[in-house]
């Protein structure tokens, strides 16, 4: 505020300098002197130092592990102590606190080894004139550096509430499945099933013609409810699946899927493939399903082969086409804007499982659907198996234009 009495406009009138920037500074350094020079140059850059001095590797702990503090600027050869010693302990306490070395001058290589090592910049003792600048920009990238690392933890821990709570979705989408089939197929089949038995008994039994005729309609009618019921309960979730394991699921899901008009179906499962865990077989089944359902749907194929093994160490479902194939990336882009949730959903559920998923499609020349899961996931492992991750694995789908993992 302006103190002149006469409220003039004159020298009495400018404005304060701006008030000094608080510091928080661990300073490095054993001569008395040079401290002092360097406090100076400090309050000249406009900032208001407090600041502890320290020479050794015991007290810079101490002063670390005391507060938090904006910057540590540093001598580089001290009788008992060094730079590059106190920048490495800066470093493993907080890899963003911003390190300046302040030194004789040590020769532009082992300046340039300095940085190297983490210092984030380096100034010369006798020409003290860049300081302030230095340390304005320090504390500003630190700042960026702690937001971007701020943000990483934060979209890591939103990355695993979301995995959670996928998880969780197609588990309660399992569970609610296997419920629905099994109430389907015991309780209403099997309602089912006497009003038809009952239906027959009882037209043996009516003498009048039409009657008769009536009854058989109405036990045929429940038949044909009865069939569906059927159906639905496993199209809902196959009990092979919860039974008899993948491969058996598989067989049905083909002998479903095979009719005509349509695509010649051919599976490839050995009989002694490895039993992966009930997640993982459900993760795999689905996948399978749906690009089978893309396939009937989409592609127009006459052939369509589904295989799974074990090749160098992963366990591998293979489904491919000869129909129209797709623009893989065009198909991702549109499944992550929302439209389709197909492709979405068997690479959430591959991931979920610890696997992987790729599609290696071009236009006019089928699709191949590839997806992998680790072993590591099987409740039976071959022995001699050992865990592979599918880039090291030494089959893997040819780099073909239009190839990608599933968004
Ligand atoms: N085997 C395939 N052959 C041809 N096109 C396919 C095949 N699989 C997927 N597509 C294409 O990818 C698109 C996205 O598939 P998807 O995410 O399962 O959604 P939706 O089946 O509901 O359309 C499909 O609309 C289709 O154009
Ligand atoms: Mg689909």
């Amino acid at each position: 505020m302006n103190s002149d009495p006469n409220n003039s406009i004159g020298p009495a009138a400018v404005a304060n300098p701006p008030a000094a920037k608080p510091l928080r500074a661990i300073i490095i350094e054993d001569a008395p002197d040079d401290l002092a020079l360097l406090l100076l140059a400090l309050r000249r850059a406009g900032f208001a130092p407090d600041c502890v001095h320290v020479q050794g590797a015991a007290e810079l702990d101490a002063a670390l592990r005391s507060g938090s503090w904006d910057i540590v600027l540093s001598d580089y050869t001290l009788p008992d102590f060094s730079g590059l010693l106190a920048l490495a302990q800066v470093s493993a306490h907080d890899p963003d606190l911003p390190f300046i070395i302040i030194s004789g001058n040590i020769g532009e290589d082992v300046a340039v080894a300095a940085m190297k090592a983490g210092a984030h910049d380096y100034l010369i003792k006798g020409n003290l004139t860049r300081l302030g600048a230095a340390v304005e920009r320090e504390l500003r990238e630190a700042e960026m550096r702690r937001a971007r690392r701020r943000d990483e933890v934060a979209l890591s821990h939103a990355r695993l509430r979301l995995q959670a709570l996928a998880n969780r979705m197609l588990e309660m989408q399992e569970a609610e499945r296997r419920h629905l089939a099994r109430e389907l197929h015991d309780e209403i089949g099997q309602s089912l099933t006497a009003i038809k038995l009952n239906l027959e008994a009882l037209s043996r039994r009516i003498g009048d013609e039409t009657a008769r005729r009536l009854a058989d309609e109405i036990a045929a009618v429940a038949g044909e409810v009865l069939d569906q019921v059927r159906r639905l309960s496993l199209d809902l979730r196959p009990p092979q699946l919860d039974d008899l394991g993948l491969r058996a699921a598989m067989h049905w899901l083909v002998k479903r899927h095979t009719r005509e008009p349509g695509p010649a179906i051919e599976l490839e499962a050995p009989e002694d493939l490895p039993r992966l865990g009930p997640e993982a077989e459900t993760a795999c089944f689905r996948i399978a399903q749906e690009a089978l359902t893309n396939i009937l749907r989409h592609a127009g194929a006459t052939r369509v082969r589904i295989a799974l093994e074990v090749d160098a160490g992963l366990f591998c479902l293979d489904v491919c086409d000869d129909g129209r194939g797709f623009d893989v990336a065009a198909a991702q882009a549109r499944a992550l804007a929302g439209t389709s949730l197909g492709l979405v959903g068997m690479s959430e559920r591959a991931a979920l499982a610890g696997g992987e998923i790729r599609l290696v499609s071009s236009e006019g020349d089928g699709t191949r659907l590839s997806a992998r899961f680790p072993l590591a996931a099987a409740t039976s492992l071959s022995p001699g198996l050992a865990l592979r991750t599918w880039d090291s694995a030494s089959r893997q789908a040819s780099p073909a234009r239009g190839e990608g993992s599933s968004p």
